[in-house]
């Protein structure tokens, strides 16, 4: 298949765009880049060091005699540009990477709101506005996230996408299935709200074909491809906007960090390995819905834990401390997670999980790059609310008291 993998220089996309290409299909990367300049706006790097894109694709060639193309694409605000590549390129398939990803960027200052809201939201709906105009019946297959559920506990477990319900009409209850109802809890999850509503419309108005991937937080670094040569390795991001909950205290624990829980620990989230996150996407692009189905939603997802069990796991592990700080963000303290993840097992899917040696793998790989991180930018500073901002920990290492005394 001819793949266009949109934000395929980040995190997920570019092992993505690697795992497809090793599979034999034709990958064509479309990114603009704008998650290497926020490394700069934040004046971090990643933990590993990346290459351009340029050349990771040069690397693979050389490697595999496969060819990734890359073109620097804005989806958000380069319509044109990206209608005429999809009337000229007509892929089979279209994987949707290309957001602004992080929960806290989204919420540092009105500014970073503005830019997730405008970022997320155009890129989506010009892709779907094009993808009608020039009339390609591609799959089009999009990552989101779990969160869109919120995180309250109903106690019941959370469906794939969609909740039956009972509505009382005058001739009696009907039973109906909706689409399961958001509770985004930062803007960058309210965009993914948003962008559920643009694909149900499309899907209906014009027979796009839509998978939706709920993805939980993702763990891990290296891929079977990534692997393979250090120059293709994965980009990998501890810093506390960007950096996920996993593979900070993962980092933390190589650096001697205190392992930062925020609040009790008691949230309790969904996490998927990268390896799995791929594999996953293989097996979505392979079960398409067909025109005139309702936007097909798998929870793309493995397992569920509490945040404080996993920061004693990693402490248990390698000896690290855990430092219990204030929440910079708005949520509920403790919340239950059971989660349907039914699909993605019936279409083969043999999860990677936690027990499985891959932890020690993060640490070692943190260790070994430990020179390149900035501690200063560990803690997560991010917050809510003007009135959350005020109690955020800037210095859980206590570093200032000390140089202090
Ligand atoms: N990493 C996770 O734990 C996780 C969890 C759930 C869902 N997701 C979703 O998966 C997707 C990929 O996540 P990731 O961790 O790889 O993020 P990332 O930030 O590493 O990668 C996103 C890529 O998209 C590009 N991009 C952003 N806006 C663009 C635009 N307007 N035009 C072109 N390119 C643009 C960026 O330059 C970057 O290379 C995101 O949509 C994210 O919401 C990620």
């Amino acid at each position: 298949m001819r793949i266009a993998v949109l934000g395929g220089d980040g995190f997920v996309g570019w092992p993505t765009a690697l795992h497809l290409s090793d599979l034999g299909h034709e990958i064509h990367i479309l990114d603009n880049l704008s998650r290497r300049w926020i490394d700069t706006e934040l004046g971090v790097q990643s933990l590993t060091p990346m290459d351009s894109i340029q050349e990771r694709c040069r690397i693979w060639h050389q490697l595999t005699g496969r060819k990734i193309h890359f073109h620097l694409l804005n989806l958000a605000t380069e319509y044109e540009r990206l209608k005429s590549w999809l009337a000229e390129t007509r892929p089979h398939a279209v994987i949707h990477f290309a957001e602004q990803r992080a929960a806290p960027y989204s919420m540092k200052t009105d500014r970073h709101k503005v830019y997730t809201v405008n970022n997320n939201t155009n890129a989506t709906h010009n892709l779907l506005a094009a993808l009608v105009e020039t009339g390609i019946d591609a799959h089009l297959v999009h990552l989101g996230t779990m969160g869109v559920y919120g995180y309250s506990s109903v106690g019941a477990p959370i469906p794939e996408g969609y909740l039956d319900v009972q509505i009382d009409t005058p001739s009696g209850p009907r039973e109906q299935q909706i689409l399961y109802p958001t509770r985004p809890g930062s803007v960058y999850h309210m965009t993914k709200s948003l962008d559920q509503i643009l694909f149900q419309f499309y899907a209906q108005n014009d027979g796009l074909r839509i998978t939706d991937l709920h993805q939980g937080i993702v763990w891990g670094t290296h891929t079977d491809q990534t692997r393979r040569h250090e120059q293709l390795i994965n980009r990998f991001d501890y810093d506390g906007d960007y950096g996920t909950v996993l593979n900070r205290f993962l980092i933390q624990a190589a650096i001697g960090y205190p392992l930062t829980v925020h609040g009790t620990g008691g949230q309790t989230r969904a996490f998927i390995h990268v390896q799995d996150s791929v594999r996953c996407i293989e097996l979505a692009l392979k079960d398409a819905p067909a025109a005139g189905d309702r936007v097909h939603i798998f929870n793309q997802m493995t397992e569920t834990h509490r945040v404080r069990d996993l920061a004693e796991l990693v402490a248990k592990l390698t000896g690290a401390e855990v430092a219990y700080l204030p929440n910079p963000r708005k949520e509920a303290e403790e919340n239950d997670l059971i989660v349907r993840n039914d699909q993605f097992l019936a279409l083969g899917l043999k999860p990677i999980t936690l027990a499985e040696g891959l932890l020690s793998e993060v640490v070692e790989v943190a260790r070994k790059y430990a020179h390149r991180i900035d501690r200063s930018r560990v803690p997560a500073v991010s917050a809510w609310t003007k009135d959350l901002a005020k109690r955020v920990e800037h210095d859980p290492e206590g570093k200032r008291l000390r140089s202090v005394s």
